[in-house]
């Protein structure tokens, strides 16, 4: 059955909304907390969120709303419908005046995302799928890149702040991709990267401990532009699994080679 436009026309809608808050915000002399030791919450991602929520009750009242700063709006199950919300992927970025950051909302039915929008406001750039129909970047098709050697490959990680316990193991798979890649990048938002994956500009992403509403709209993004989606062993990806290995199809059995070759020398020394 086709989706209802209205989904990617609200999610549009409410994502460009969530732009103009974070650019409103951006550089203002914001109020900034600690959800943990590294881990940042500023008024503009408790703000942007509210925005986004109310613009999704008043078209959809019985769809359920996951989003990062708040309680989900009703039980999983109360609904087929499931909003997942991040008000600002690349808070750190943003709470130090650095222009790398976006909101990313996607839409969830009976538990398959079916819209992935990603903004990115300081570059005016719309990141729009639905599934089967593609990927676009402001309107035009997106396609993920065609390199098929590692080693001309352009990477791109996150060391998530919910898992500063695991920096040996995620430098050591950072290390040897240095290696064997052209180059990795660090941005500092997973919806960033993965939306970039699916505009060629990364040719591979990957990050363990993320979370739902990091993920959910870019792994469309990524999917629909021709690429490939897994969790770390090349094994179906789970938007509430934490491991996600994006790239543009043609490396990926690669990666999941390096990615397991250090995993397990890890576990072997320890
Ligand atoms: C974070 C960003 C970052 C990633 C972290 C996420 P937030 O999200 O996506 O790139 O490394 O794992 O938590 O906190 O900026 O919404
Ligand atoms: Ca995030
Ligand atoms: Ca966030």
């Amino acid at each position: 059955m086709a989706l209802d436009p209205r989904f990617l026309a609200v999610a549009v809608e409410a994502a460009l909304a969530a732009g103009r808050l974070q650019r409103h915000y951006f550089r203002s002399d914001l109020k900034i907390e600690k959800k943990g030791v590294i881990d940042l919450v500023t008024e503009a991602d408790l703000a942007v969120e509210q925005d986004i929520r109310e613009r999704l009750a008043r078209h959809f009242p019985t769809h359920i709303v996951l989003g990062e700063e708040a309680a989900q709006s009703a039980p999983t199950g109360a609904s087929p419908f499931r909003w997942i919300v991040d008000p600002i992927d690349g808070t750190t970025n943003f709470a130090h005046g650095l222009p790398l950051f976006c909101v990313s909302i996607a839409l969830e039915v009976e538990g398959l995302v079916e819209v992935g929008v990603v903004f990115v406001p300081m570059l005016d750039e719309l990141f729009t799928a639905e599934r089967g129909m593609g990927a676009r970047l402001n309107g035009r098709r997106l396609s993920a890149t065609r390199e098929s050697s590692l080693i001309d490959s352009l990477l791109v990680t996150g060391f998530p702040p919910q898992a500063a316990d695991r920096r040996g193991e995620q430098l050591a798979v950072f290390g040897e991709f240095l290696g064997r890649a052209r180059a990795v990048r660090r941005l500092g938002s997973a919806a960033l990267d993965l939306a970039f994956v699916a505009a060629g500009r990364f040719d591979g992403f990957w990050e363990h401990s993320l979370r739902a509403w990091d993920v959910a709209a870019g792994a469309l993004l990524v999917e629909e532009a021709g690429g490939r989606v897994t969790d770390f062993s090349g094994g179906v990806f789970d938007n509430f699994g934490g491991q996600l290995l994006a790239s543009n199809g043609c490396i990926h059995a690669e990666l999941v080679e390096v990615l397991g070759d250090v995993r397990r020398r890890i576990a072997l020394t320890g």
